[in-house]
């Protein structure tokens, strides 16, 4: 017999595929976007512009942007059907579960549901970009017993979603903030939820399953559900001065700080800083800063603590999320669905990349049941 193959469970350092959407530089927090550094675009450019250079390949001029914000805007409005579909789920749920249920119902609406054709998939690419805003702000209304709030088209993507979660039209502070965590966490290369979503594609299915397929993926604590769960973390230590007990505990007891660590950074998450500054300044003007400073001295704790600089693990990108989408008055609930509104560019870039080349993604396992089982029928198994 053959050696066994080695186990790499995680999958780490195995390349899949290649990319030309975005390059990570895990030891010196590095990320760049078609070779634009994320530094460069976090505060200059709108979620629009971050789009067009994901989706087309280079950042848009004036026409071209116009000519994608045009489209966005009159693919905001979801179907009758959808919002049915939306209105008749459970108040309990996750919300990112609702958009599950509701790129479903689009998908079943959809009659070339199957075309692979790269026009097609462009199209619904921009389709669901557009929808997703719309599809949460629905479900999170709707549950809480409110009408829905129709989209205003003279808002960009950011500043839109927040009107129609809210009723009142944002801050330009409070949209510049939001548009910057659009931007931050649209793409990140074969991250997990982006890898099932490729996973899914590769079996020559349609559009909306893969994106299905990535959002079960990226409601994961270790993934996009870390931002709800670092919120939940810094609620729960409550004080400035409850942060150093809480961390003493969580190493006791072997609890993980959530929006700690990553698997491939091992220095500060290039968009922790622009997401640290807005976490500030939007707490600033609400006038409650307790969550951003809970934030600032859990960071600096671990900053000091060996532990933590031994096994080089630094604020993700999670960590100055989850005060900041909190201040912006984001349920807790919905923010892995936030981190989806975003997301949803960076899977259907690389659903479209994969279109060249498509091969079947069919790892395989190591076997370890019995070699062979006698097969006995019903009756006779004890
Ligand atoms: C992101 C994450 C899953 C990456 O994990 P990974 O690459 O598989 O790393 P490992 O689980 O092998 O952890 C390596 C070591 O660091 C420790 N560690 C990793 N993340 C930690 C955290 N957030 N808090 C405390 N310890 C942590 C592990 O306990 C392990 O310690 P050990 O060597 O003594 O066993 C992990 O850092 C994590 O769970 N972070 C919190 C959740 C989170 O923020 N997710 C969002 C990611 S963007």
């Amino acid at each position: 017999m053959s050696e066994a193959p080695e186990i790499n469970s995680g999958l780490e350092g195995v390349v899949v595929a290649e990319t030309s959407l975005s390059m990570i530089d895990g030891q010196n927090g590095i990320l760049r976007y078609r070779g634009y550094d994320i530094d460069d675009l976090a505060q200059t450019t709108s979620f629009e512009e971050i789009m067009h250079l994901l989706w087309f390949g280079k950042l848009p001029n004036r026409s071209e942007l116009e000519r994608l914000e045009q489209q966005l805007r009159s693919h905001r409005e979801i179907s009758p059907t959808v919002k049915k579909v939306i209105a008749s789920l459970p108040t309990t749920g996750a919300p990112i579960d609702s958009m599950r249920a509701a790129v479903t119902a689009m998908a079943m609406e959809d009659p070339d549901e199957r075309s692979l054709e790269p026009g097609d998939i462009q199209e619904r690419a921009i389709r669901m970009a557009a929808a997703f805003p719309t599809m949460l702000a629905a479900y999170l209304r709707l549950r809480e017993g409110k009408d829905i709030v129709d989209p205003d088209k003279s808002l960009g993507e950011a500043g839109n979603f927040l009107y129609m979660l809210t009723g009142e039209k944002p801050t330009e502070l409070q949209a510049n903030a939001f548009n910057c965590y659009l931007i931050l966490v649209a793409e990140h290369s074969m991250n997990a939820s982006t890898f099932s979503g490729r996973v899914t594609f590769s079996t020559i299915t349609d559009l909306y399953s893969a994106v299905s397929a990535a959002l079960g993926c990226l409601k994961g604590d270790a993934h996009g559900g870390a931002n709800a769960r670092a919120m939940e973390m810094l609620l729960d230590i409550g004080t400035k001065d409850n942060v150093e007990p809480y961390v003493e505990e969580s190493l006791k007891i072997k609890r993980r700080l959530m929006g700690i660590g990553h698997r491939v950074y091992r220095a500060r998450d290039p968009r922790a800083k622009h997401l640290m500054g807005f976490s500030e300044s939007v707490a600033e003007q609400k006038g409650n800063r307790t969550w951003h400073d809970v934030a600032v001295r859990l960071e600096d704790m671990t900053n000091e603590h060996p532990f933590f600089t031994e096994r080089k693990l630094y604020p993700n990108v999670e960590f100055y999320s989850a005060p900041l989408l909190y201040s912006l008055g984001i349920p807790i609930d919905a923010m892995p669905a936030a981190f989806a509104v975003s997301r949803v560019v960076g899977w259907t870039a690389n659903l479209m990349e994969q279109l060249e080349g498509m091969r079947l993604i069919r790892p395989q396992a190591r076997y370890t049941g019995p070699e062979t089982a006698e097969f006995k029928p019903i009756d006779e198994r004890e």
